[in-house]
């Protein structure tokens, strides 16, 4: 097999969102269009509902439904496409996150009536952090929104990108009449209510064709105007720097009447990026190596509480990974192998033999596998990117059973191995501090702790409102600022020194009055003794 073949026909991609601006009818249009899925609902969404929030079995079904769909894949064209999705609920921003390390570039949804939301900066923040190529696609033409000039201006002041209109939409609303393809040169009209798949393009190679006048009526001049204050205002799209990502280009559409999505992918996979490189602790590894690699940077639990086993997605970095071969397991200095390793075509899940760079396999877990563990084919090299970020919200868990304090020690481990929520202990574990970013984490943890492990317990509310991860040059220096803050500092699940802050201004005074401990933001950091330096701790001299 020829390994360059599959890197360079691969593009794997995140679609993120601000809920429900139109991620998961996007999601069913592209696969839509790779045959992946016949009709349309096949695809269910991968959200927690703001409706759900305390509706335990909703979560759960939800929780179900976003396995199936956290990876699809397709073809197109002869290229196979890895979609990633992540939850646009804020409460599982830590998910979302996480997956946005296994990508190579992302897809932006804007609703146009809501414009930049919350959650979209946030996201996009990610993606700056990380150097993703994005491409924004504006949805939901066939209602009032707002225009669409304003909508551009948005994206770049909010977001902090540059864009590059590709399509241009003619009308909205009720007066949506469609969109014209800049860079073709061609005509889509819109006919509402109609969900195509194929389009009927008609070829306008210059707009001051009275053929416009024609097809769109009054609305031709208003396009013709676009135009060219488009041409004016943005510079033509270099696609280097939409792969460096300073620029995004911009589609407009209605996901839900399947119009302008073809534009949009036939453009990704001309532009988006191939597998790209990931960075290790030692060195950059290159998707083209010979040498199989990979990391974990999602785990799944099974629904089924009588089965433990849980499923961890990996994605390929280097190599081929293959079934029944064993590979190195870093973290545990021993060699691991797969029986039963799948790929997520979508709609069904099929055993894989082999899987390249860019893909993602689902491998059954029995604990051994954590989020950001390295597979290799041996060498000893750790990935770097995917950190734990601070929570926000601290929670003491409490068992309400004391026959079953086994079970819910077992159960808080498992589940944030999965990542559900960080977990800190004090008091040589006798003190059990949850960490999340949203209410809602909390929630899915105690419902699961008493329903998955039979564990009753109850969380309640701590004064913490940042973690900080701490380390020092000097062990003597670290050792007795633990020592005289015992309420104050935890231990993470590695064991390593958390700093539990009260307030921004604790924090900060802490980090004045402590000028030789480091205080840091994510639990990846570099060590001082590596003589690096860490963009993301703080300490004053
Ligand atoms: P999300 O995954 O980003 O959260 O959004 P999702 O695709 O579930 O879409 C949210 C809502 O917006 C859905 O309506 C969906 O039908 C609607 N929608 C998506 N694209 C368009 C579009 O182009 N035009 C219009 N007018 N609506 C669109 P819902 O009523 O919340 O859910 P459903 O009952 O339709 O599933």
């Amino acid at each position: 097999m020829d390994i360059a073949h599959e890197i360079s026909r691969r593009r794997t991609f995140g679609i993120i969102s601000h809920p429900d601006a139109g991620k998961t009818t996007l999601t069913e249009k592209l696969l839509l269009f790779g045959g992946s899925i016949r009709s349309a609902g096949a695809v269910k969404s991968n959200k927690i509902r703001k409706t759900a929030a305390s509706d335990f079995m909703e979560i759960e079904k939800q929780r179900g439904i976003s396995v199936a769909t956290s990876v699809m894949s397709f073809e197109y064209r002869g290229q196979l496409i890895n979609i990633l999705d992540t939850p646009g609920h804020r409460d599982f921003a830590e998910d979302t996150y996480r997956t946005l390390t296994a990508v190579d570039s992302v897809i932006l949804v804007v609703d146009s009536v809501k414009g930049v939301e919350e959650q979209t900066e946030r996201l996009m923040e990610v993606c700056r952090m990380r150097n993703t190529p994005v491409i924004i696609f504006i949805n939901k033409l066939d209602r009032e929104g707002r225009p669409s000039f304003e909508l551009l201006d948005e994206i770049e002041e909010k977001l902090q990108i540059a864009v590059r209109p590709l399509t241009w939409p003619i009308g909205m609303g009720r007066g949506f009449r469609g969109v014209y393809n800049l860079r073709e040169q061609n005509l889509y009209l819109f006919q509402a209510g109609k969900t195509v798949v194929e389009n009927d393009r008609i070829l306008v190679e210059r707009l001051d064709d009275p053929m416009l006048e024609n097809l769109l009526g009054s609305a031709a001049d208003q396009l013709r105007e676009d135009v060219e204050l488009i041409d004016g205002v943005y510079e033509p799209l270099d696609e280097a720097e939409y792969r460096g990502a300073n620029v995004a280009p911009v589609f407009f559409g209605s996901a839900l009447n399947n119009f302008g999505v073809r534009e949009l992918l036939e453009t990704f996979v001309r532009l988006a990026p191939t597998p790209t490189p990931r960075d290790s602790d030692l060195r950059t590894v290159q998707p083209s190596e010979a040498k199989f690699s990979g990391f974990v940077f999602k785990i799944h639990a099974n629904l089924d509480p009588r089965h433990r086993d849980r499923i961890a997605f990996l994605r390929v970095c280097s190599g081929v990974f293959r079934k029944d071969v064993a590979f190195h397991h870093v973290r545990q200095g021993r060699s691991i192998r797969f029986s039963r390793p799948y790929s997520f075509m979508a709609e069904r899940k099929a055993v894989v033999d082999e899987a390249y760079p860019g893909d993602v396999v689902g491998l059954y877990d029995r604990g051994d596998l954590k989020i950001g563990d390295t597979l290799t084919e041996g060498e000893n090299l750790v990935f770097r990117g995917i950190p734990s970020f601070a929570p926000e919200i601290f929670k003491e868990l409490v068992s309400t059973d004391p026959m079953r304090s086994k079970q819910l020690d077992k159960g808080i481990q498992q589940l944030t191995e999965e990542g559900v929520a960080q977990l800190f202990i004090q008091d040589r574990g006798r003190r059990k501090i949850v960490g999340a970013v949203g209410e809602l984490q909390f929630e899915v943890i105690q419902y699961r702790l008493t329903n998955e492990y039979g564990a009753a317990c109850r969380l309640e509310p701590l004064p913490y409102a940042r973690a900080c991860w701490l380390t020092s040059d000097d062990p003597k220096v670290l050792a007795e600022f633990m020592r005289y803050r015992d309420r104050q500092v935890a231990y993470d699940r590695d064991r390593r020194p958390v700093y539990l802050a009260e307030s921004e201004w604790m924090l900060r005074s802490m980090i004045r009055d402590n000028a030789k401990v480091m205080f840091h933001f994510t639990s990846e950091f570099k060590t001082a003794s590596s003589g690096e330096t860490d963009e993301d701790s703080a300490s004053v001299a």
